[in-house]
């Protein structure tokens, strides 16, 4: 277990158990009262007694049903039981993973272990967490939003546009879950106007002060995948994005690519005018 706080002094306090293989990374708030996601490895709960008795955790925050964030939580209640929370959209999902798993989500929720959040629903943990729907990936889709760090836990929300992540399938949505591409797009545009500096996600290495930067990668690739072999497309597009959120040199970048692959394009004109609006005001 990593303590974030010696790579990032904004993080103190959060702990990184990473992630390895099919299994996500998990991260403990407020010593062992609090964890985002639950991974899928044994040797879990021996991590978190470090921090005390097992007892002590509360709530494990979901930020979607894949197996590989939820399949920890059955180490986990055979030997305490807290409260979980996940978006409703994710609660479908659960019910086609492997048995006992659909049987034992049943029981939590009978035994109302189970909370369902909204888009912008506060969970009081220190610090306070802002639950931001962000369907996508899958039609489930969750990140929680520390506010007052500037971090952002994503779980998967944010594509990592690298071979290693495309052959995960990170970049493409699971339609079996009901993930959609344009709804990716639009839970990143939405994500890229909050103040994010660090970002926590399920896979890969916390990315600490230019998480803005990775979820600009993230809706890029988003594009190429749209887009295909039409490369001048997905960097107008993603000019057109940068310009719309304020971000005007990163548009400028865009064109500039564009204007390699395309010589002449009504949309590449369009932006360039447009960029010129912004850069006189
Ligand atoms: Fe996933």
């Amino acid at each position: 277990m990593r303590s974030l706080g010696e790579d990032c002094g904004d993080l103190a306090g959060i702990h990184w158990v990473n992630d390895a293989g099919g299994c996500s990374g998990v991260y403990v708030m407020e010593d062992g009262r609090t964890l985002i996601d639950a991974g899928n490895m044994y040797g879990l709960t021996d991590e978190l007694r470090d921090f005390g008795p097992l007892e002590r955790l509360e709530r494990v925050l979901l930020t979607h049903a894949h197996f590989d964030h939820v399949g920890g939580l059955a180490e986990i209640f055979s030997e305490t039981s807290p409260d979980i929370f996940l978006h409703e959209a994710a609660r479908e999902p659960l019910s086609r993973l492997k048995e006992p798993f659909p049987s034992f989500f049943e029981i939590l929720e009978k035994d109302k272990k189970i909370h369902f959040l909204r888009d912008g629903d506060v969970i009081p943990c220190n610090p306070s967490l802002r639950a931001l729907y962000t369907p996508g990936h899958t039609a489930g889709d969750l990140c929680f939003f520390a506010e007052a760090l500037g971090g952002l836990f994503s779980g998967d929300a944010i594509p990592y546009n690298s071979r290693a992540r495309d052959s995960m399938g990170l970049a493409r949505p699971d339609v079996f879950s009901r993930g959609c591409v344009e709804n990716w797009i639009q839970s990143l545009r939405k994500l890229l106007r909050l103040n994010i500096r660090h970002l926590l996600p399920g896979h890969g290495e916390p990315v600490f002060h230019t998480g803005a930067d990775r979820i600009k990668l993230g809706l890029f690739s988003l594009y190429s995948s749209v887009c295909g072999e039409q490369k001048d497309q997905a960097w107008i597009m993603m000019g057109y994005e940068m310009l719309d959120a304020g971000f005007l040199e990163e548009a400028r970048q865009c064109a500039a690519k564009a204007m390699r692959l395309t010589s002449d394009s009504v949309e590449l004109r369009l932006l360039l005018e447009r960029m010129e609006g912004e850069a006189a005001k």
